[in-house]
């Protein structure tokens, strides 16, 4: 559960004259089952997503379209931006991760392949209480 443990990950992936194709298997590309996936998509400029953390909950997340910038934080003083343009290439995000996204593409669809169903109470939603959990780790 740390900054470090947020890698990218190169997916397969084939291209011809007829396009691209990647692929992400659950428990080979990923090392969970995907029980869910989700995606963000039509975000007006300048608008911002995220701006929580997950106790549980592992994800990857790909630029399926477009482009946009993930702020990770560790709740502990660091933190890293990582850009994500090419749809071939996820970033892993392990739990208790704070997780703002920005700068996104008027094209950008933000695709996240997700370890559980969605569940609130995995949520930590105000950063003071995360910054109180992770102290408590
Ligand atoms: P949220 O996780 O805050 O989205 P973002 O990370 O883009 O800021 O979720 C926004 C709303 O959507 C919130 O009311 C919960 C709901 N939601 C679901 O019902 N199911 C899901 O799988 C997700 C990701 C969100």
């Amino acid at each position: 559960m740390a900054l470090s443990d947020c890698v990218l990950v190169k997916l397969p992936h084939l291209i011809d004259h007829r396009g691209g194709l990647a692929f992400v298997e659950g428990g080979r590309h990923v090392d969970f089952s995907i029980k869910r996936i989700y995606y963000l998509y039509q975000i007006p400029q300048g608008e911002t997503r995220g701006g929580h953390a997950h106790k549980a909950l592992r994800q990857l997340i790909i630029a399926i379209s477009g482009s946009f910038a993930i702020i990770l934080d560790d709740g502990r003083e660091q933190k890293k931006t990582i850009h994500l343009s090419d749809p071939s290439v996820g970033l892993y995000v392990c739990p208790m991760i704070w997780r703002d996204l920005a700068l996104f593409s008027e094209d950008a669809v933000c695709l996240v392949l997700a370890s559980e169903h969605y569940d609130e109470a995995d949520y930590y939603r105000n950063y003071a209480e995360f910054r109180r959990a992770v102290d408590r780790i």
